[in-house]
Formats: C-alpha cells, structure tokens, sequence
C-alpha cells in the first residue's frame, strides 16, 4: 500500500530492522542520514544504529555526522558484535524502523557484516556503478546463504544503485545485469549529485529534506517494502 506523510505506515508493533550495506564510498552512510531525516520529517519513529568503526572510512559514520548535527532522528554506535541483535531490536521504535548503517563489506570472521544482517529484516546493498560490483553482491549473497546454512536468520536483500551519473549511460553494472542475476533491484536510483548544494557535500550538516527528491522516494519505497501487508 502506498504510503504518504500523514498516513502512517502499517509497521508491526516490534518494529522493523534495516541495514545498508556495501563497500566503502558507496554512499551508504549519506544516503542512511537521508532516508533517517525523511522518515522523521514523515513522522515515522526511526533510529539510526551505526555498525561502522570509527575511523573505517574518509567521511566519517553516521554517528560521528548526528553527533555534530540534528539529523532528524537519533543514532546509536551499535555494540560489540556479540550483541548487535539484541541492542537493535532493543532500540527498534515500536511501530518504527531502526536504520543500521555498516563500514566498507567484508566477508570475514569477526567482522560485525553477518551479525547485521542476522539482526536486520532488510538488506540494502548500496552498488555504485563500477563492473566488478556485481562480485561483491555474490559475496554478500554468499554470507547470507551461509546465515541459512547455519540457522540463523537472513533478511530479505535488495540492491539500492547509488552515485548515478544522471548524464552518462551507465557503462558498469546495470539494472538489466543485475535483474538478470536474479537480483531485486529499487525502483529508487540515488544520482551522483557532486554540485555545492548535493550529496556530495552533505556529511556533516543536516540533511536536506526535499519532496520528491531521490531521498525521499528511497525513503518511501524502503517503508513500503517493510510495512505489514
Ligand atoms: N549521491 C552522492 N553524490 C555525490 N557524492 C556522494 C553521494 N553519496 C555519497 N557521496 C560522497 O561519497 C563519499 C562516500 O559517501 P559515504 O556516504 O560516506 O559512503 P559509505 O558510507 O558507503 O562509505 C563521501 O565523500 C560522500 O560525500
Ligand atoms: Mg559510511
């Protein structure tokens, strides 16, 4: 059912759970504080939960960028690895969405990647278009399929396409490749937006929320797709 600011979504009373995922620079963090600020401005509870280590990446985590800003709603660091399903499903709204952001993929023992998805009911894999990206959706197909083997929980993955270039036909992973491996891919594209007032320059001041922008339909897809019914 499509949803709208002032009609709010049919979420279950536990709430859901939601994680970006993706390597390093694939905008997961920028678009995460978006679709947080969206959300909070639509009047859905939400939280941010960050799984990346500090110091993983250039920009900076989500939590590092809501410490310094209101960014709509409130961000936690997430907890030892050990803990993160508990801590997420604690700090998930009723009725809300936690929003767990990851540092760069890495399909490693003791890495905090597969605990997130086993906490989560949504995988986002935020896929720039560069070729040998589709070889990193296999990995996280991988981990995943690894979590079912064992019994553990695996969430529902999607594929998000992130840093668009809106003027170029894109010469990398495309929609067409990626449905053909059998992937579900968002309707939502988040465009490569490099000018002064774009995503580009976005960490680190509050996100802008504008109707009808890419963040705001992410945000309202992501919402559908994990509201009941
Ligand atoms: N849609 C976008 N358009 C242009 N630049 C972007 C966009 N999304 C993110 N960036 C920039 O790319 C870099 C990596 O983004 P970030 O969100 O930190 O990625 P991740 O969290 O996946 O490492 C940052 O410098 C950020 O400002
Ligand atoms: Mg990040």
């Amino acid at each position: 059912m499509a949803t709208s600011p002032d009609t709010p979504a049919d979420l279950p009373p536990d709430g859901v759970r939601i994680a970006f995922v993706g390597k390093g620079g694939s905008g997961k963090s920028t678009t995460a504080a978006h679709v947080l600020a969206h959300w909070g401005k639509d009047g859905i509870p939400c939280i941010g939960l960050d799984a990346d280590r500090p110091g993983d990446e250039e920009d900076g985590s989500l939590y590092t960028w809501a410490n310094a800003v209101d960014i709509g709603a409130p961000v936690y660091p997430a907890p030892a690895v050990s803990h993160v399903a508990r801590e997420a499903a604690r700090l998930t709204p009723p009725n809300g969405i936690a929003l767990l952001d990851t540092g760069a993929w890495e399909r490693r023992d003791g890495s905090p990647h597969a605990a997130v998805l086993a906490a989560v009911n949504l995988a986002v894999l935020c896929l720039p278009p560069t070729r040998m990206e589709l070889e990193r959706a296999g990995s996280v197909l991988g981990t995943l399929e690894h979590l079912r083997s064992i019994g553990a929980h695996a969430p529902r993955l999607v594929v998000l396409q992130t840093l668009v270039n809106p003027s170029a036909r894109s010469g990398g992973t495309t929609r067409e490749a990626l449905t053909g491996a059998g992937f579900t891919v968002l309707t939502t594209v988040i465009p490569r937006q490099d000018a002064h007032d774009g995503y580009a320059q976005a960490f680190g001041r509050p996100p802008r929320v504008i109707p009808g922008s890419p963040m705001d339909h992410l945000a309202r897809e992501l919402l559908d797709l994990v509201a009941a019914g």
